[in-house]
């Protein structure tokens, strides 16, 4: 798992003024508006016996923890502890981690690391969000599998015939004819000829009266840390899928996903579409979770590659790059998480390393090295 890194990590619509809780990098967090409808999001884990500040409340911008009430403000700092006299002075150690956080295409995205600013990887583009002639869904589900596995799945146009029959692929015409991958710094994308299968149902109808093309080209990629794209051009329209894969734990994750499509753009066809996601999500999913082994290997030797993973191959290129630069927060670095701990580590926050005079007011230290480890 990548820190610092914007994660996408609820969607926009399901964050108010109640707390709410959020789990990523197998860590939880807290999210709430502010008075002025900012959202804030801090560690879940107040530093004083660990209560989940998730399950307090919000009072004014600030949030307490429903254990001994302890109050923390929108940037982690703990303004009022009640159990003491009001002229004693609240520790400067009594602070929880918070992480910049904006919103956009619809969703909460946090910087979930201690990267200044200025170098911190880009929030991907969805150039269709702005766009009038596209209508927006969105859809989710957890499975058993570790994120990267369902990563790779997206972008994986070889599995389409064999885990999506013909609801997707073509089994008759299987072979995928050599792409080219438009490489960036944090992304990777290619134009992937695909041999359609007549499109049925709802779809299918309107598609009946144009002529079937022999290949549509369908526009995979990956963009760090965990969003995949899939642009199908179907004779009726575009879909576009953007497939959130958030790392609950090493193996587990909740798949978020907006969809854009420019075809029956009325809100009654959006259930419609929410279903041919999840029948999609539903073929992959038994294939993805009996995956072994489940984690995705570091060496790239340890599977075999052929043409078509080139995708795949250029993701764990660029990820074995970032583990060296030490962005990863792998196993031995989760404390908190599904078995009991006695000790507890967070990923660090931007505070940690841009005020050097805190660095020793953290009480929880800093998950994979970090500033203040
Ligand atoms: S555990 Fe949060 S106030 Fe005591
Ligand atoms: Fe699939």
């Amino acid at each position: 798992m990548l820190k610092n890194f914007w994660y996408a990590v609820e969607f926009a619509d399901q964050v108010g003024r109640q707390p709410k809780k959020v789990t990523c990098l197998g860590q939880d967090f807290v999210l709430y508006r502010t008075e002025a409808g900012m959202v804030t999001c801090l560690s879940d884990l107040c530093v004083h016996r660990g209560g989940a500040l998730s399950m307090g409340s919000v009072t004014g911008d600030c949030i307490a923890c429903p254990y001994h009430g302890w109050q923390y403000d929108s940037a982690g700092v703990c303004v009022k502890i009640p159990a003491n006299a009001e002229e004693r002075k609240i520790p400067r150690k009594a602070r929880v981690d918070a992480y910049p956080t904006v919103e956009r295409y619809g969703m909460v995205w946090a910087f979930l690391g201690d990267l200044p600013e200025a170098q911190r990887p880009p929030i991907p583009v969805l150039p269709e969000h702005d766009d009038p002639t596209f209508r927006r869904v969105q859809y989710e589900m957890v499975i058993d599998a570790n994120y990267e596995r369902a990563l790779e799945n997206v972008v994986d146009a070889s599995h389409t015939p064999f885990v999506h029959g013909t609801a997707f692929g073509n089994p008759d015409k299987p072979g995928i004819p050599d792409f080219r991958i438009r490489t960036g710094d944090w992304s990777a994308e290619a134009d992937i000829q695909l041999s359609p299968p007549p499109p049925k149902g709802l779809w299918g109808l309107l598609a009946k009266r144009k002529p079937r093309p022999e290949y549509v080209t369908v526009t995979n990629g990956w963009y760090l840390p965990n969003l995949v794209k899939l642009h199908i051009r179907l004779p009726i329209g575009d879909l576009l899928l953007y497939d959130f894969n958030i790392p609950l734990s090493q193996d587990r994750t909740l798949i978020k996903i907006i969809g854009y499509r420019n075809f029956f753009t009325g809100g009654w066809a959006d259930a419609n579409t929410r279903k041919r996601i999840e029948m999609i999500l539903l073929q992959d999913r038994p294939v993805v979770e009996s995956q072994r082994p489940e984690l995705l290997p570091f060496d790239l030797s340890d599977e075999l590659h052929v043409r078509s993973d080139g995708l795949q191959v250029a993701y764990r290129r660029r990820r074995a790059q970032l583990i060296k630069d030490g962005w990863w927060v792998g196993g031995d670095d989760i404390i908190t998480g599904d078995v009991p701990r006695r000790k507890a580590t967070i990923i660090p926050s931007p505070a940690r390393r841009d005020n050097p005079e805190l660095a020793s007011a953290w009480v929880h230290k800093a998950r994979n090295g970090g500033a203040t480890s």
